[in-house]
């Protein structure tokens, strides 16, 4: 028989599913995977109870109005962008599907996407399966930020575009303002696209406030800005999500998005609209829970000797690997001898081996799962 998609063929299992295997088999408490061991706020969910009556067929795929609506207010209240509710916003099943949809709506087989590693894994996938040739730029450790030089190497003339992702998965920075001028520089003058990944756009510790990218000079209708209401609400089981872009990207967008998922559960969008719209008294309980969560972990595990990086958004932290082992061979140590799960960091390179020298933790857990995790890392 004949083969299936060569693309397809170079895919493996991703490291979560093979981290959460490890894990149960060894019935070890898993802060690796990214989300919350708890459900999302009720007052949330009683939305979603109250929204099965009468809202239970096709949505319009660009997503429900009064969604589009709470999405194109946020915006504008938050970040002062303006984004025209009928043809500049789309939802999505989740970041996810953003993410594939952006790329088969703007990649030309051969076109060159710059990603900067470590990057969420999705990307490398969704750029291959549209023809696109990623080119890394490797974060440099500790502080995660790119070399300028080196940056400005990778975008040539066949560059379509650059994903961009703070705050950032996997390694909680946040970027600076000075560090996304520098790239809007490049992004304006070799006139390319850039897909800003602002899952986390609601999750910044210590004062520190988001930016979004589109916000810069020159920069709003170069830029595809994708968020989840999975994040920001604790409930990435709806897998709702959206992008705002220019009127003729979202176009474009929408084209991939009507053939490939076409519409998002219907009633699971009425009640994020909602929610969304009451992200003024939601966003600093949201940010005092889940920062009070990295407190306690982080407190927790400097005082078993870890030397964590600071994490200062998202609710994941990297913790580096000792002297001699690498990622992988230590993720699985602390499983089988702690029965503690972290993620390896290798997973999240295609260049650099940079990825070896730490793991992952995520502390969207409820407090005991992250104290029975400290007893054990003892
Ligand atoms: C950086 C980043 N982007 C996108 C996603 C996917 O989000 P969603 O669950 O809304 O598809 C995740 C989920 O972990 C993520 O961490």
């Amino acid at each position: 028989m004949k083969e299936v998609n060569t693309t397809v063929q170079s895919f493996k299992e991703s490291i979560f599913a093979t981290m959460s295997a490890l894990a149960a088999k060894n019935e070890a408490i898993n802060l690796g995977q990214g989300f919350p061991d708890f459900d999302g706020p009720l007052w949330i969910r009683d939305l979603a109870r109250n929204s099965f009556d009468g809202k239970n067929q096709y949505a319009p795929a660009m997503g429900v109005r009064p969604l589009r609506s709470s999405i194109s207010n946020y915006y504008k209240s938050f970040y002062g962008l303006d984004f025209d509710i009928d043809s500049q916003i789309t939802v999505t099943n989740g970041a996810t599907e953003a993410i594939f949809s952006t790329c088969l709506a703007l990649i030309n087989p051969g076109d060159e996407v710059i990603v900067l590693e470590p990057f969420y894994d999705s990307y490398l996938a969704a750029i291959k399966l549209a023809g696109g040739i990623p080119v890394p730029v490797t974060l440099k450790a500790p502080e995660f930020s790119f070399d300028l030089k080196e940056l400005e190497k990778a975008f040539g003339p066949k560059t379509k575009m650059i994903f961009f992702n703070s705050p950032h998965n996997p390694t909680g920075k946040v970027f600076s303002k000075e560090e996304m001028q520098s790239i809007s520089r490049l992004v304006i003058k070799h006139d390319t696209y850039l897909v800003s990944d602002e899952v986390y756009e609601f999750l910044t510790f210590d004062g520190l406030k988001h930016l979004p990218i589109a916000t810069l000079e020159g920069m709003r209708d170069r830029v595809i800005t994708i968020s989840s209401g999975g994040k920001t609400f604790g409930l990435t089981g709806w897998k709702i999500g959206w992008i705002t872009a220019s009127e003729k990207l979202s176009h474009a967008i929408r084209m991939v998005h009507q053939f490939n998922t076409f519409s998002v559960c219907t009633p699971l969008q009425y009640a994020v609209a909602e929610a969304l719209s009451k992200l003024d008294s939601y966003v600093p309980e949201f940010v005092k829970q889940y920062g009070e969560l990295r407190d306690f972990f982080i407190e927790g595990i400097v005082e078993k000797g870890f030397k964590p990086i600071k994490s200062e958004g998202t609710y994941f932290v990297l913790v580096p690997t000792p002297n001699g082992i690498t990622d992988i061979d230590y993720c699985s140590e602390l499983i089988k001898t702690k029965k503690v799960a972290s993620i390896p960091l290798s997973p999240f390179y295609s260049k650099s081996n940079e990825g070896e020298n730490y793991i992952r933790f995520c502390f969207a857990k409820k407090k005991e799962t992250l104290a029975k995790a400290l007893m054990n890392l003892s």
